[in-house]
């Protein structure tokens, strides 16, 4: 386990996936009833752009940094105001990993249960939900925990599933947890995240999302650079189970004014299909 997400914060796939996870729990506003957010791979969830390791990579400058001042984009403005919640005015210095957006949009009635199996990210992660009553951090393996988990006792909710796919089995670890989630829970909304060096590879992934035989996939993907290169990350994409009515249309808007702002190259794609209707 050598991840560091500090290494990637903000950057154009952090972007992505937070503003799909800020409109997927979003959707959930729609009932007053509560609902559970569980985060297999949850990081350390608050990080320093200013510090060593983000300046190294910069990869937050043509992320985050570029939709920092523009919010005059409708769509995106609940996911700015998340990441300006943890910022003093108009300076950006920290960004928000998956939990601190998730709980954003918690209501009193919601909560959020975070998994962190790397000792030293699950200590900041505790640290920032300290006294929180809504959140509980667990320090274990993110699979595991939903096996024991789900399904939550409310009965309504969102799993984020994103590893950091260190190896290529992991693909086959994704498939095997959330066909495993999936069995216990069919109702759920699911997100899964997905990186795009080549398409091969996300071809073979996607086939066996579909020999799951599980229903109502979604595919979101985000490319700002020609999908040629297999030595760097191209671009990514979001899995969703299960979205609210017209979720797809929202995303299809969203992507491509994203991708306006985001894009590195003309081949940029961003493109949002479904891999398994209803
Ligand atoms: C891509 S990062 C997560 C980023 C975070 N979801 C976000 O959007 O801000 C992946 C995290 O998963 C952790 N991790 C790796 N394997 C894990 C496992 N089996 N269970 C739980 N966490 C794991 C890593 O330590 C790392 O912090």
């Amino acid at each position: 386990m050598n991840y560091r997400h500090i290494f990637h914060a903000g950057n154009f796939a952090d972007v992505f996936k937070h503003v799909v996870l800020s409109l997927l729990l979003k959707s959930l506003h729609k009932k007053e009833t509560p609902f559970c957010y569980l985060d297999t791979h949850a990081g350390a969830s608050r990080y320093d752009l200013s510090s060593a390791a983000a300046q190294k990579t910069g990869e937050y400058r043509d992320g985050i940094k570029r939709l920092w001042n523009n919010s005059s984009i409708p769509e995106v403005a609940d996911y700015l105001a998340a990441v300006r919640a943890l910022n003093d005015a108009d300076s950006l210095r920290y960004y928000p990993g998956s939990p601190r957006v998730a709980r954003f949009f918690l209501r009193p009635q919601d909560r959020a249960v975070l998994f962190e199996l790397q000792p030293e990210e699950c200590t900041h992660l505790k640290n920032e939900f300290a006294g929180d009553r809504q959140v509980l951090v667990q320090g274990q393996d993110g699979y595991a925990g939903l096996k024991a988990l789900l399904p939550p006792k409310e009965r309504r909710g969102l799993v984020l599933i994103d590893p950091p796919y260190e190896s290529d089995k992991e693909f086959e670890q994704v498939i095997d947890g959330l066909r495993i989630a999936h069995a216990r829970w069919d109702t759920g909304m699911y997100a899964l995240w997905y990186p795009i060096k080549g398409r091969p590879p996300v071809e073979r992934f996607h086939r066996m999302l579909v020999a799951t035989g599980i229903r109502k996939i979604l595919l979101a993907e985000f490319s700002p650079y020609p999908e040629d290169s297999g030595f760097r990350l191209n671009g990514c994409g979001m899995v969703v189970i299960n979205p609210a009515w017209k979720l797809d249309e929202t995303l299809q808007s969203v992507s491509s004014i994203l991708l306006e702002r985001l894009r590195q190259h003309p081949a940029a794609r961003a493109a949002v299909t479904w891999l398994v209707p209803e």
